[in-house]
């Protein structure tokens, strides 16, 4: 990686906590999209094609058509720990460092698959919208019964640093542990008691299934009709991870059919759409991709960024590589 000596500019693709981008504004001049909204590709090729380095978000594709537009670009900093929305290949290719935020917004993603977890087990929020709506007439005995999670099966699809703190946080809550996994994590099995199984086996015996893999080709739709089929009719599915991991179609229709409980999301398939029909569900809890939405990780996140997008500009090896043969 070459040694920038001039002043660099940086390009922040989004407004993003002030913190980061003075950490920036200490290496180079920062511009950032003047707009409260997502750019299109043409506006980040107009408005980021001087800069050297970008601080990236999610929603932002970063394809080979686009690089091959920004001859500048040399570092790209992704705002996320998930990285799909970049063709890290193309990246290499082109000797562009690329990197993310892993670690900073773990306790923060595994804090809302449990209030998610929670509010499907406890129908909160649709109790909260019934009495909203005046319809609540005082305590009764069968009103919004909902399911107990203290003892019942915790079931992890992944074993990376998201899922194992979900794990942790389990302990409270008693739960036996089984997960599914490429590759055997034994910290979680010798300090969670964790059984790894096969993902068939997991999805027929959790009451709670967490997701927490990345998206690749390979688990794109790892769980359609035919996997939800295997839930208990009594089972909790809960994606924070990506929302194509799920085919949201089946998904729907097993919802529809209440072929099992209920449904916890944080991510879609085609954000910022729904699929039809999916908001009108009562057995499901939906959020806006709020995983790492809390001030602290988010500011941590911003850092992070900086300090990533700096090192790689600077020709060092950033923290949080994701091409690392480019700093051997
Ligand atoms: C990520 O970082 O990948 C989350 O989905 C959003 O912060």
């Amino acid at each position: 990686m070459g040694l920038h000596l001039m002043t660099p500019t940086f390009f922040v693709t989004r407004q993003i906590p002030q913190a980061g981008l003075a950490h920036l504004a200490q290496a180079g001049t920062v511009r950032v999209n003047p707009h409260d909204r997502q750019l299109s590709t043409e506006e980040l090729i107009t408005l980021g094609g001087e800069a050297v380095g970008w601080i990236t978000m999610l929603t932002d594709v970063i394809s080979e058509a686009l690089l091959e537009r920004c001859p500048k670009l040399r570092a790209i900093a992704n705002y996320a720990v998930g990285f799909n929305n970049i063709d890290i290949a193309a990246c290499t290719r082109r000797r562009i460092g690329v990197s993310n935020t892993p670690d900073v917004l773990t306790d923060a993603t595994a804090e809302l698959t449990w209030a998610l977890i929670l509010a499907c087990a406890r129908r909160v929020v649709e109790a909260d919208g019934w009495l909203r709506r005046g319809l609540w007439r005082g305590w009764q005995p069968l009103e919004f019964l909902g399911t107990q999670i203290t003892g019942q099966v915790l079931g992890l699809i992944g074993a990376g640093r998201i899922a194992m703190r979900v794990a942790e946080m389990s302990r409270g809550f008693h739960m036996p542990i089984q997960y599914t996994a490429r590759h055997p994590n034994p910290d979680l099995e010798k300090r969670l008691a964790a059984r790894r199984v096969p993902l068939e086996e997991l999805l027929a015996q959790a009451d709670v299934i967490s997701i927490h893999v990345p998206l690749t080709e390979s688990t794109r739709h790892l769980l359609g009709s035919g996997q939800l089929r295997l839930l208990k009719p009594s089972a909790i599915l809960i994606n924070t991870a990506r929302g194509p991991v799920v085919d949201e179609a089946a998904l729907l229709e097993a919802l529809r059919q209440k072929s099992f409980g209920a449904a916890g999301l944080d991510v879609y398939e085609n954000e910022p759409r729904l699929t039809p029909g999916l908001a009108e569900l009562p057995n499901v809890v939906l959020l806006p991709h709020l995983g790492s939405a809390t001030t602290e990780t988010r500011t941590r996140m911003a850092m992070l960024a900086a300090e990533n997008l700096i090192a790689m500009v600077q020709g060092r090896r950033p923290p949080n590589p994701l091409n690392s043969q480019l700093w051997p």
